[in-house]
């Protein structure tokens, strides 16, 4: 049976990209429950409130009717799931979101109907926290409703790989509701839609990777801190390393790791596996690791202006980059926020710029930041940071740079006599 109204709970970067591209085929009542009543207004004015490139074409173009009150759920044939699934200050993970977003889909559950969960969830959330919420109605999943997992993979900011292109892994309860998820998602997608064999499978997929990213990077972000020590350029060391045709896959060190994905999912599966009874402790010192690098960056800069013949505590410290990740305005998890509290807790004359984040910046421009700096912090690789050249930092008088990102010309800023640091460079 081909649905006819589909709802998407939480329109963020990951529900509204995909409300979009279901309604792009209008073959469905798309609608989208969304508690933010800002986002859920621009929404309604066809305004994306996020930077994603597929919203920002599609709003205006397509219908999507948003509400702020779970009544929208009524009567939808496809629920589909988008909720954050933060970690709490403990670094436990934070299911509020998963639950309440199940209980809202509870008051409306009736036969029949799909229920896929987006979010990235530890193996076992669907069977251990879902279904149970959803059987309160009477009703048994696999044989009254379907219960799915499909995790997005999207990468805010990516030209090449967006929500249409990108392969899905779809578990469920049962391999006939599974057949009719998969070919739901098969109607609007061009990526590959692989049906596994079930509902743990698919929320291991989403885990595994991350948790992948998060080990390599914390593999370089080690060898950073010992190759400094040696003297040697590592991002020169991976790049000639990157010539080897198999085995080998880049990773870069930077100041830190942050967004909704990496430095959180990790955290869902270390906690279900000691649940089971097993100690990751390989995935902790990742973790561990790479929460350690926004403090490696600020020790580098105490040390580059000690170098530079500065006093660190009079030093007036421009800090480049709020968000997580170039070109987008994210600031979940970002190490940009951490760098700044360190340099707080320092007592350090610190302004900050950031031209995705205007509302949180010190400043206006990146000028009247380098006018009033005598050292920056590179901690977000925007476009518009990397594209400066070396000149406008010198016209600015900056004495020394550390680039947290590793996006700057160096040797053009030794040639001016600027004193730079790179994380590993
Ligand atoms: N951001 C990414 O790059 C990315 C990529 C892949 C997967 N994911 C996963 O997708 C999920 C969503 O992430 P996101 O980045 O889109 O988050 P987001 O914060 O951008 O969007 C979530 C939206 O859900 C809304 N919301 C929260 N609780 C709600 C509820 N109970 N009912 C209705 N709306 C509710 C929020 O207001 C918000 O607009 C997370 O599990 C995340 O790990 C994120």
């Amino acid at each position: 049976m081909i649905p006819k109204k589909v709802t998407v709970i939480g329109l963020g970067y990951v529900g509204l990209p995909l409300a979009c591209a279901i309604a792009k085929t209008k073959l469905f009542n798309v609608c989208g429950y969304e508690i933010s009543p800002e986002k859920a207004a621009l929404i309604q004015k066809g305004i994306s409130p996020i930077e994603d490139e597929v919203a920002r074409k599609l709003l205006p173009k397509i219908k999507l009717t948003v509400s702020t009150s779970d009544e929208i759920l009524r009567d939808s044939d496809f629920i589909i799931v988008c909720v954050p699934t933060p970690v709490k200050n403990n670094k436990l993970p934070d299911l509020t979101p998963v639950k309440s977003a199940t209980r809202s889909i509870l008051k409306y559950l009736r036969k029949g109907q799909c229920i896929i969960i987006e979010s990235t969830i530890n193996p076992g959330v669907c069977e251990e926290i879902v279904l149970p919420i959803l059987e309160k109605s009477g009703l048994k999943g696999g044989r009254d409703f379907e219960l799915s997992h499909c995790p997005e993979r999207i990468n805010p900011g990516d030209p090449t790989w967006d929500v249409n292109n990108i392969p899905r892994n779809i578990g469920s309860l049962t391999e006939k509701g599974n057949a009719r998820v998969a070919a739901f998602y098969r109607s609007f997608l061009k990526g590959e839609v692989r049906e596994v064999s079930n509902l743990k499978v698919a929320e291991a997929t989403k885990i595994i990777e991350n948790t992948f990213r998060d080990i390599n990077i914390a593999y370089v972000n080690e060898l950073a801190k010992s190759f400094d020590l040696m003297g040697i350029d590592l991002l020169e060391t991976i790049h000639a390393a990157s010539n080897k045709p198999f085995a080998f896959m880049p990773h870069f060190p930077s100041c830190g790791v942050g967004g909704h994905c990496i430095p959180v999912d990790p955290y869902y599966l270390i906690t279900r596996a000691k649940k089971a009874g097993f100690n990751h402790s390989f995935l902790r010192k990742a973790r561990q690791v790479n929460n350690s690098m926004p403090h490696y960056a600020v020790s580098l800069l105490e040390a580059k202006v000690k170098e530079a013949g500065l006093v660190f505590s009079k030093v007036k410290i421009g800090v480049l980059g709020l968000s997580y990740k170039a070109n987008i305005g994210d600031l979940r998890e970002s190490p940009s926020l951490e760098i700044l509290e360190i340099l707080a807790s320092k007592k350090a004359h610190v302004k900050v710029f950031d031209p995705h984040v205007p509302v949180k910046s010190d400043v206006k421009t990146l000028d009247e930041l380098c006018a009033w700096a005598d050292v920056l912090l590179l901690a977000t690789g925007h476009r518009e940071f990397a594209a400066v050249p070396a000149a406008f930092f010198k016209k600015h008088g900056i004495r020394v740079i550390l680039d947290g990102k590793n996006c700057l010309d160096k040797k053009a800023l030794l040639k001016a006599r600027i004193v730079y640091k790179g994380i590993g460079h």
